[in-house]
């Protein structure tokens, strides 16, 4: 019998540890590359770049035919013999102890798994992983590595930050392609994904919603979190969905939110003092912080209508903040003792301070403005019902909306200050145009005064920080049944998996704003707001296939009447009362030019943002910036 030259039992194990290992990263390559390129799809996309006669075109083209050739030639046989040879290997490295009989076994299962159909092979290695009933091919795209697929979460990039993950994969689908497909998949711990992205087909599948095809999968999926599930923004129920949008919006009508202007602009003024506070002590702001605070503020004040005692303020807005960080935490991702967790107990203490609020509101009646008030007063007579919302139920609600109410509009206006920190041109007009109206309407900032036929800059400027960073994806929906996207057997999703919709790559792949490299997404670059202004400059109406900020279909934004009246408000604020802010993160001296440098010149700059998991995109160091007083131009910094 052939000796092993490892005579130590833990140098075996780790040897064929090894040999295992590289054998599944081979099985991992491989199948990732088998997986990719869809053959229908390709076909079709073949014939549209033929048809564009576009050389980028051309050169996938030529990717996915040496790919499409690659992939006949890795049939079976070839895992075979490979996985023939990891037997052998293990076989000469391990004579006849138990362990070395075990991993020889193993070896034997590895060789099994090689040489077994793709499908039975990628079933074993992505447990969980299903396919449509018919025989018809997976999505294009990649499972990842064996067991764990993708994990998304571990992907952000300081060139990108949240979201990356969603690029770099489109990235790769695109070089194979020739384009990034409407629908795409991916793996994750046992969860199949279609991500779904931008055009027609974006909107079909979100329209599906309720139609018994389509269903959200929040329940499943955040069941025993910090998050309330019986809500709005998880009911999985059409005629209860319907029955709580009602409801709940009925405190977020134009009309109803039309009337909280003025606390929207005392809010965002006392940030100005703030500001100015810390420009007298010759301290810096930071954006994200100043941005938080506002809408922690807009929070209390509007939505939950409370009146907090000066000293309650910071720690209600503290709770708020813990709560909402909690939600993403491994302890309660894992459903790991998370009663215990500070984000529950801040949950608690905001869900006590709601009941507070609700009996006070039962003793004195409405008090005409507050999102709660409208809530509870709400009497469902629209849908004939009748019927009011329970206590439970406001109470979870509530929560929900300022879950999705707050670190959205907080993100989007940090975003907007930093785009504008990078662009005084863009400032100077946004300020010569609320000088403007100031002159016609005076100081008071009305929800007229700051509409897009009055204002169309300042809802140009809105659009566009929307449009370069917005919400990474949606609530993933879950297919109750294989759907035939385009009814001809091309597409599937099959039953089962989870559709996730990218706001975020929508954006990006938007023909009509693309740019090479996707400079369209660059904070120099990219950041054009007139492109939201027709040749009159009045307000350009957003194509609504590609311009997603606020979603679509049954779940598009409830609180959007709010969303953009509180940024527009904040914004005016702003260009009115502080001076163009000097942002920390740029270099001294920075030139200004609104076209980006090459990475070759000295001068060149590019924003770090954030890679923390975050609904938004945030730049990295929150946006620290210098205020100054307001001045009449600074084009010419
Ligand atoms: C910049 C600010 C905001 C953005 C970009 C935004 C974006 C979105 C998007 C994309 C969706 C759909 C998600 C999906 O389809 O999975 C959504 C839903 C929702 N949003 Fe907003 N939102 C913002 C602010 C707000 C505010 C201020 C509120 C309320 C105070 C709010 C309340 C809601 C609710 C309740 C839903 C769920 C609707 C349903 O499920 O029927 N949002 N939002």
């Amino acid at each position: 019998m052939i000796k092993s030259p490892i005579a130590n039992p833990r140098l075996h194990a780790i040897a064929v540890g090894c040999i295992l290992l590289a054998a599944t990263r081979f099985l991992w390559v491989a199948e990732a590359f088998q997986s990719q390129p869809h053959r229908p799809q390709l076909q079709s996309h073949l014939h549209t770049a033929f048809t564009a006669k576009a050389v980028p075109q051309q050169n996938a083209i030529n990717n996915a035919r040496k790919n499409r050739s690659q992939l006949k030639a890795f049939p079976a046989a070839t895992a075979a013999t490979a996985s023939s040879a990891v037997a052998a290997l293990g076989r000469f490295f391990l004579p006849s102890s138990n362990l070395s009989k075990i991993l020889r076994a193993t070896a034997l299962v590895v060789t099994v798994v090689l040489t077994a159909s793709p499908r039975v092979r990628q079933r074993i290695l992505w447990p969980g992983l299903s396919y449509p009933s018919a025989d018809k091919e997976l999505l294009p795209g990649s499972l990842g590595c064996p067991f764990i697929g993708m994990p998304f979460m571990l992907s952000n990039k300081p060139s990108y930050g949240a979201g990356s993950f969603y690029r770099t994969q489109a990235t790769k689908l695109k070089a194979t392609l020739g384009k990034v497909p409407g629908l795409w998949k991916y793996y994750f711990m046992g969860m199949n994904f279609a991500v779904l992205s931008g055009g027609k087909t974006f909107q079909k599948i979100l329209s599906l919603e309720f139609t018994g095809s389509l269903s959200s999968s929040g329940v499943d999926l955040m069941e025993g979190g910090l998050l309330p599930t019986e809500t709005i923004l998880f009911e999985p129920d059409k005629k209860r969905h319907a029955y709580l949008r009602r409801l709940v919006g009925m405190a977020l009508t134009p009309a109803a939110v039309d009337a909280t202007a003025p606390t929207l602009q005392t809010a965002a003024e006392e940030q100005v003092s703030r500001m100015m506070a810390a420009k007298d002590n010759d301290e810096p702001v930071q954006f994200q912080k100043i941005c938080t605070d506002y809408t922690l503020d807009v929070a209390w004040r509007q939505i939950l209508g409370l009146e907090l005692p000066e000293e309650e303020i910071p720690y209600f807005e503290q709770q708020v903040a813990t709560w909402i960080e909690g939600i993403m935490t491994l302890r309660v991702l894992f459903r790991v003792g998370v009663k215990s967790t500070p984000g529950y107990k801040a949950r608690e203490y905001i869900a006590s301070k709601i009941g507070e609020r609700i009996d006070e509101l039962l003793e004195q009646g409405p008090d005409n403005k507050s999102t709660l008030s409208g809530m509870v007063f709400a009497t469902d007579d629209e849908g004939g019902t009748g019927k009011k919302l329970t206590r439970e139920e406001i109470i979870a609600n509530a929560l929900i909306l300022i879950f999705a109410g707050s670190e959205t509009s907080a993100s989007t206006l940090t975003n907007a200050m930093l785009f504008l920190g990078l662009h005084p041109s863009v400032w100077d007009r946004l300020f010569k145009e609320q000088e403007d109206i100031r002159a016609k309407y005076g100081d008071t900032i009305t929800p007229k005064s700051v509409d897009a036929s009055n204002a169309p800059y300042l809802d140009a400027v809105l659009k566009e920080s929307l449009r370069m960073r917005t919400i990474v994806g949606g609530i993933p929906r879950k297919a109750l049944e294989d759907i035939d996207v385009d009814g001809d057997g091309k597409t599937i999703i099959p039953k089962g998996w989870l559709v996730d919709p990218s706001m975020l790559l929508t954006h990006e792949e938007d023909p009509a704003t693309k740019l090479p490299d996707a400079m369209h997404m660059d904070a120099i670059q990219g950041f054009r707001p007139e492109r939201w202004l027709k040749d009159d400059d009045t307000y350009e109406t957003p194509n609504g296939e590609w311009y997603v900020p606020y979603g679509y279909g049954p779940r598009y934004c409830l609180g959007k009447n709010l969303a953009q009246l509180e940024m527009k408000i904040f914004l005016a604020t702003m260009v009115r009362k502080i001076g163009f802010p000097k942002l920390s993160m740029l270099p001294e001296n920075y030139d200004f030019s609104p076209d980006k440098k090459s990475e070759k010149d000295p001068n060149y700059f590019s924003v770090q943002w954030s890679t923390k998991g975050a609904v938004i995109p945030n730049a990295a160091d929150g946006v620290v910036a210098t205020i100054t007083v307001p001045q009449k131009s600074v084009v010419n910094i």
